[in-house]
């Protein structure tokens, strides 16, 4: 059966559906293919569920910690059957509502393994869907290291860390990026033994320095072991767990290992490379600026290109990709500018330069920072978090980087995307009013401080 499109876009999850929905909402003729559910890794085994265990993770440390607030409460454990339905609960609504829009929108949905047979094809078992661009969106997958295998019982990945049934008593976590930090995180509040094992010499190792100093220390006071600058050397497994021995020979006994030492791109098996997609050696799909790919009407989006793997870079990238095929010449997506947060406790949040590359970029002696204290906001004493804001600017020029660490710093740094997005000074946001008493005073607080007028910062 031949099947005609404008659009056909294989993998329905953060890039290709936002592409589906956007192509669509512009007047094309669109087919999605997905083997597995629409909404892809973020929805069903990514952030969302993710970002609910956290949650979960907040309410039990807010029940056993409740003493500090005056309030008497007793954390009796945690029903992991009970977190699960909750999760399984926010996923399934989420999924139902995309799935609605997807098909209010006219998208066909095509179940099935895809394949690209040709520049304007895609196979998917005996059918052929054909469309004037293709847009390959095929998302990635968790590595794991040469000789490391997982087993899914002892030896995981998020994927099966998601689905746990029981909270382990003891976990190795091997790598301690943004994966490695969240579950260590949620394992570490639901009450396990937790042991961060990385091999650089510090944690969520893009962020800002002074991010990952403050993160590492409060992972300590939270009884989270952390031993960065070790790799990992060996594993062994047995019936009632795991024994792994890092770099230097200490050996870490615990009930399981979860791999987080990144994910790589779904791009073998799929006929890219037989059609003559270039691929970069880590199988990544090369494109240009504009997301095409080196085949004419192939385009591709999201964490098959290299760069941030961000559900909110695929977005992007797919709502370009629409626009560019339906001829809008839309400006192309910039990385520089898009949040990153990582949702552990604290939570690392940031956006634009670390204060090192910003020195790169423009110069050791035009970059000027300032870090404000969460100890000096009042939102945060209530909460009692603790943390800071930092900012990035260039001499007499605007702020190029924000980096926020604390409870909620995720939700701060919407605010600082639009101040970075929009090269914004600080004496042009000094003048903003901020509510008191809420977090975003912070920021408020170091801009008026970076722009020599602080109010309660010290000067
Ligand atoms: P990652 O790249 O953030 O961290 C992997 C870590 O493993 C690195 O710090 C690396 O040095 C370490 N590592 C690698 N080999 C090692 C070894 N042999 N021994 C010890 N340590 C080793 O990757 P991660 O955490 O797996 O996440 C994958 C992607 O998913 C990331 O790009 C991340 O941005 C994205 N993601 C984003 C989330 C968010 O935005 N909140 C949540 C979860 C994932």
């Amino acid at each position: 059966m031949d099947d005609g499109f404008d659009v056909v876009v294989l993998g329905a999850g953060s890039g290709g559906y936002a592409c589906a929905l956007r192509a669509a909402q512009l007047g094309l003729q669109v087919a999605m293919v997905e083997s597995a559910k629409v909404g892809g890794t973020c929805l069903h085994v990514g952030c969302i569920p993710t970002k609910a265990l956290l949650h979960a993770a907040e309410v039990a440390d807010t029940a056993r910690d409740s003493a500090r607030f005056g309030v008497r409460a007793t954390l009796d454990g945690i029903d992991m059957a009970a977190v699960n339905s909750y999760k399984d609960g926010v996923v399934r609504r989420l999924h139902q509502g995309l799935t609605g829009l997807v098909r209010g929108r006219g998208i066909t949905v095509v179940e099935g393994q895809g394949r690209l047979v040709g520049p304007g094809t895609v196979a998917v078992g005996d059918r052929r869907l054909t469309g004037r661009a293709v847009v390959l969106a095929t998302g990635s997958a968790p590595r794991t290291l040469p000789g490391l295998e997982v087993d899914g019982r002892r030896v995981l990945t998020s994927e099966e860390a998601l689905a746990l049934d029981h909270v382990p008593a003891s976990a190795v976590v091997l790598g301690g990026g943004v994966i490695g930090c969240e579950f260590a995180s949620v394992w570490r509040s639901f009450g396990a033994d937790v042991t961060i094992l990385e091999a650089l010499p510090r944690l969520v190792a893009g962020e800002d320095e002074d991010s990952s100093r403050a993160l590492a220390r409060a992972f300590g006071k939270r009884g989270i072991r952390c031993l960065l600058g070790t790799a990992f050397e060996s594993l062994e497994t047995t019936d009632t767990g795991v024994r792994v021995t890092a770099a230097g020979g200490e050996v870490l006994d615990a009930e399981i290992l979860l791999v987080a030492v990144g994910r790589g791109p779904v791009s073998t098996g799929l006929g890219y490379d037989e059609q003559g997609v270039a691929l970069d050696p880590r199988g990544f799909v090369v494109t240009d600026e504009r997301l095409h790919t080196s085949v004419d009407g192939v385009y591709a989006v999201g964490d098959l290109v290299a760069g941030l793997q961000l559900a909110h870079r695929g977005f992007a990238h797919g709502m370009f990709v629409a626009e560019e095929i339906a001829g809008r010449d839309p400006a192309p997506v910039r990385e520089e500018t898009m949040p990153r947060v990582t949702y552990c406790d604290p939570e690392v949040a940031s956006v634009g330069l670390t204060e090192a590359a910003a020195r790169a970029a423009y110069g050791e002696e035009r970059i000027r920072t300032l870090t404000y204290d969460l100890a000096g906001n009042g939102k945060s004493q209530i909460l009692r978090t603790q943390g800071f804001v930092k900012l990035v600017r260039v001499e007499d020029g605007p702020v190029v980087g924000v980096h926020v660490v604390g409870a909620r710093a995720g939700e701060l740094i919407g605010e600082a995307q639009l101040i970075t997005g929009w090269e914004a000074h600080p004496e042009d946001v000094a003048p903003l009013q901020h509510a008191h008493p809420t977090q975003h005073e912070a920021l408020g607080e170091a801009h008026l401080a970076l722009a020599g007028t602080p109010l309660h910062a010290h000067s």
